[in-house]
């Protein structure tokens, strides 16, 4: 079987993120906006490193100004995903960008997404539910509201709140109001940590905002007694390998701990994180992980069934993915 064959579930992709250069240079285009310092020669998204990738992703985002643009967004980037075997995917959205935290816009841009995540359910066969991600660097004011969009607008579709941005900036209590606001409307929990931050920031933010997934959580490897405790406690790691390496977290494939974290019994699950920004896609992550592991297809198996019971989602969904994945291909 080919990777790209294999259905997978991802839960850990940021929909701006995942915006293909092509259809940003376009809107750029049609809206004339000069965003053209964004882009290398060959037409990729050019970045130094993970702080100006940061500046380089807002600038990007600069140009999704309407609910349709996300609708379109949404589309091209469900797409991609459904061409490398994904049926199930999450989606990180930050109503920082859609709507600037104002509730009235918020819905409409969130309802936006939704009707392309049913085209893309009716017309492709994936299936889309969004976390709402704070951004840590915009501060803990900002995620309060932003917590309060997201208990509004908590359901079957919009299922998570999490925390993305720059790690080094506030610590993970600044912002235990916004998901204590999160978890009492019913929102599932994650944060990113354990990125650019160490074993101690993956603690902070395990204490402070009760997550039951990291985002990366890589950086555990740091510190065996934190890694046996992911192992005991269950926390699933969202692993981004090819995010990792492109930043230049691990040199290559080989120095990427996801596979002694797994070998320690932690719950690691693959996802691609900004796969443009980053080169990559669902299908060429499991293709670098096997040659790097040696992992087999049932290797692979293993982890998206754990991924499908880490989603979040209502069980039905859960169950017909979980057929999905069991279904021989
Ligand atoms: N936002 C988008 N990608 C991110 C990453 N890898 N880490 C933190 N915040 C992000
Ligand atoms: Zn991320």
């Amino acid at each position: 079987m080919t990777a790209k064959d294999l259905p997978k579930v991802e839960l850990h992709l940021h929909l701006e993120g995942a915006a293909p250069p092509a259809f940003i240079r376009g809107l750029a285009r049609e809206k004339k906006i000069d965003i053209s310092g964004i882009f290398a020669e060959d037409g990729s998204y050019a970045y130094r490193d993970f702080w100006h990738f940061l500046k380089v992703y807002d600038a990007a985002t600069s140009v999704l100004t309407s609910p349709e643009d996300y609708r379109r967004l949404t589309l091209a980037v469900l797409e991609e995903s459904a061409a490398s075997g994904v049926i199930y995917t999450e989606t990180f959205l930050s109503p920082d960008f859609c709507g600037g935290r104002d509730l009235g816009a918020w819905r409409e841009y969130l309802a936006a997404i939704r009707e392309a995540g049913e085209e893309g359910e009716r017309k492709m066969g994936i299936t889309l539910r969004a976390i709402v991600t704070a951004v840590r660097h915009i501060g803990p004011d900002a995620a309060r509201e932003t917590a309060r969009c997201a208990a509004e607008t908590a359901g079957d579709f919009l299922t998570g709140f999490g925390l993305a941005g720059d790690e080094k900036m506030h610590r993970p209590k600044d912002f235990a109001w916004a998901f204590d606001a999160a978890r009492e409307a019913g929102l599932r929990l994650t944060a990113h940590a354990g990125e650019w931050g160490g074993p101690e920031s993956i603690r902070d933010a395990l204490a402070d905002l009760r997550p039951e997934r990291i985002g990366h959580g890589v950086r555990a490897i740091e510190d065996l007694a934190l890694v046996d405790r992911l192992a005991e406690d269950g926390v699933v790691l969202e692993v981004c390998p090819g995010s990792n390496i492109a930043l230049g977290l691990y040199p290559g494939w080989r120095q990427h701990p996801i596979a002694e974290l797994d070998r320690r019994g932690v719950k690691v699950t693959i996802s691609t994180d900004d796969p443009p920004f980053f080169h990559t896609t669902m299908a060429r992550e499991h293709d670098r992980l096997a040659e790097a592991f040696d992992w087999d297809e049932g290797q692979f198996r293993r982890i998206h069934t754990l991924a499908a019971r880490a989603a979040f989602c209502d069980e039905t969904t859960r169950d017909r993915i979980l057929k999905r994945l069991e279904a021989p291909t």
